[in-house]
C-alpha cells in the first residue's frame, strides 16, 4: 500500500503549474473512439484513471499510446462494444463510454457501474436520455445493454437534475443522431465546454455549451482532430487550500481563474489574499485563517462538491466555527472520520458538518476514503504539527499527478513511499506539458 509521508508546520511558497482537467479529459478520451482515426489530446494528466480509460479504448480495438502528456488515440478499427466487468470496477465513470460505443457500433454493453464511496452514483438519468434518442435499453443479469441498430434519432431530452456525466453521454451519443438534440437543464461545467469543443473541432454541431440549453444537430460522421485539456480547477483549488493552510504564499500558472468563481469568494472569506490575471492565481494565506460562515456545494457555477473535502480540512484550523452542507453526493463526508483523528473538531448531521476551528492539529496515520478525501487528509498533514502518514494512497493517484512532487516544488517536507520501498518517480517536466 503506498503512503505519503508528510512533516507538517511549513510554509507553502513559490509556484507551480497545473495539471489537465481528469474530468475533462476522460469524457473526450472516450468520444475518441468516434473519430475514425488519430486523435490527438494533449495537456491529458498522468493519472490511473485516465490509464483505465485508455485501456477500455484498447479493448474496444482503438491504439493508444501517451508520449508524456500527449495521448494519441486510433480508432480507425474497432471491434468491440463492451465493457468488461473488470476494466469498469477500474473506475466506474466509465459510464461515460455508453454513449461513444452506442453511436459507433449501434450497440453498448457494460456492467452496471454500480456506487462508490461518495454514493450510490445511480445512472438512471442516462439511459434515459438513450432511450429517447431511440435506443432500446435493457437491464439484466448486471449489465446494461443499448441497442440502436437503425442509429440514433435527436430528441428533446430534459434533465431532472444538471447531471454531468449524463449531458456529456447525449451530447456524445447526439453527435451522430439523425436530427436535432436539445438537452435542457444540461449541466453548465467548464468541462462540458470543454468536451463540446472537442466535439466540434472534430465536426460535431454543438451550441450553448455552458449554459442550461444546449443543441446538438447530428452529423454523419466526426473526424480526428487535436485538442489541449483545460486546466484542472479542482486540482487548483485544492493546491489553493494547501498554501491557504500553510499561511503560505503561491502562484498556480497556466490555470483558468474564471472557472473558480466561488472557490475564490470562499478563500477570501476565509482571510485569503487572491491576486489573479487571466492564466494565474497567486493566493496568500493569513496567519490565521478565519471561518466561512456556510458553504454549500451546488452545481456549477456554484461551489463544486469535489473541493468541499479539501476546504474542510482548510477549515480545521479557523477561528471560528464553518457550515458545510453538501447537495450532491450522499457519503461525502467518509473522510471526516479521519481528520478528527488530527484532533480536529467537527461534527456532522446528514448533509450538514459544523467544523468547530482549533489552533492547533496534530499529525495522525490516516487512511484515505476517496480521492478528494485523500486530498483533504494530505491537506490537514500539511497544517498539522508533527509526522502524518496517508496511506492507500491509490485514491488520491486516481485524480492528482504526482501530488508529492508539485508539493515539495512548494517547499512541503513529503515524500512518498511506494509499496516496494522505492521513493517517488519523476513526472514528465512542464515544457513537455503542451
Ligand atoms: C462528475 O460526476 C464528476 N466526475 C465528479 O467528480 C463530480 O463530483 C460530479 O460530476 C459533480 O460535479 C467526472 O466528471 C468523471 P453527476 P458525475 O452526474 O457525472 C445524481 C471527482 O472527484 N445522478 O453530475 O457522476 C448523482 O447521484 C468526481 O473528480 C442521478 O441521480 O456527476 C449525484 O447525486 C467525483 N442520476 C448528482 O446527480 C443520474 O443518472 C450529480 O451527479 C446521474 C446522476
Amino acid at each position: 500500500m503506498n503512503v505519503y509521508e508528510i512533516r507538517g508546520g511549513r510554509r507553502l511558497t513559490g509556484e507551480c503549474g497545473v495539471q489537465g482537467s481528469k474530468n475533462s479529459a476522460l469524457p473526450i478520451l472516450a468520444c475518441a473512439l468516434l473519430c475514425g482515426g488519430e486523435a490527438v489530446i494533449r495537456n491529458c494528466p498522468v493519472l490511473t484513471d485516465v490509464e483505465a480509460t485508455a485501456n477500455i479504448l484498447r479493448h474496444l480495438g482503438c491504439r493508444v499510446r501517451r508520449e508524456a502528456h500527449v495521448v494519441t488515440v486510433d480508432s480507425a478499427v474497432i471491434g468491440a462494444d463492451d465493457i468488461p466487468d473488470a476494466l469498469m470496477r477500474e473506475m466506474r465513470s466509465s459510464v461515460i463510454f455508453l454513449g461513444a460505443i452506442l453511436a459507433r457500433n449501434g450497440r453498448a454493453s457494460l456492467s452496471t457501474p454500480g456506487g462508490c464511496e461518495i454514493g450510490l452514483r445511480p445512472i438512471d438519468l442516462h439511459l434515459d436520455a438513450m432511450r429517447k434518442l431511440g435506443a432500446e435499453v435493457r437491464e439484466e443479469f448486471g449489465r446494461i445493454v443499448c441497442e440502436a441498430p437503425k442509429g440514433l434519432t435527436g430528441a428533446k431530452i430534459p434533465l431532472s437534475f444538471p447531471s454531468v456525466g449524463a449531458t456529456e453521454n447525449i451530447m456524445i451519443a447526439a453527435s451522430c443522431a439523425k436530427g436535432v438534440t436539445q438537452i435542457v437543464n444540461a449541466a453548465r461545467e467548464p468541462e462540458i465546454s470543454d468536451l463540446a469543443d472537442f466535439l466540434n473541432s472534430c465536426g460535431a454541431r454543438i451550441a450553448g455549451a455552458g449554459e442550461g440549453s444546449i443543441t446538438v444537430e447530428g452529423v454523419a460522421r466526426l473526424h480526428p482532430t487535436e485538442h489541449t485539456v483545460i486546466p484542472d480547477r479542482i486540482a487548483a483549488a485544492t493546491y489553493m487550500a494547501a498554501a491557504a493552510v500553510t499561511g503560505g504564499r503561491v502562484r498556480l500558472n497556466s490555470i483558468i481563474p474564471a472557472h473558480l468563481g466561488p472557490e475564490i469568494g470562499v478563500f477570501e472569506e476565509a482571510g485569503c489574499k487572491i491576486e489573479t490575471d487571466c492564466r494565474s492565481i497567486r493566493i496568500t494565506g493569513p496567519e490565521r485563517l478565519r471561518s466561512v460562515k456556510l458553504i454549500r456545494t451546488m452545481p456549477y457555477p456554484g461551489f463544486p462538491t469535489d473541493i468541499q473535502a479539501p476546504v474542510a480540512a482548510m477549515l480545521t484550523v479557523a477561528d471560528g466555527a464553518s457550515v458545510i452542507i453538501e447537495t450532491i453526493f450522499e457519503n461525502r463526508f467518509k473522510y471526516i472520520g479521519e481528520l478528527v483523528r488530527f484532533g480536529a473538531k467537527i461534527r456532522v448531521d446528514g448533509r450538514m458538518a459544523v467544523i468547530d476551528g482549533v489552533k492547533t492539529i496534530y499529525g495522525a496515520n490516516v487512511v484515505t476514503p476517496d480521492l478528494r478525501g485523500g486530498a483533504a487528509l494530505m491537506i490537514a498533514g500539511l497544517a498539522a504539527e508533527g509526522v502524518t502518514r496517508v496511506s492507500d494512497s491509490r485514491h488520491i493517484e486516481r485524480g492528482y499527478e504526482a501530488p508529492e512532487t508539485v508539493l515539495r516544488g512548494l517547499s512541503a517536507e513529503i515524500k512518498r513511499i511506494a509499496e516496494d520501498g522505492k521513493t517517488d518517480p519523476e513526472p514528465p517536466t512542464e515544457t513537455e506539458r503542451r
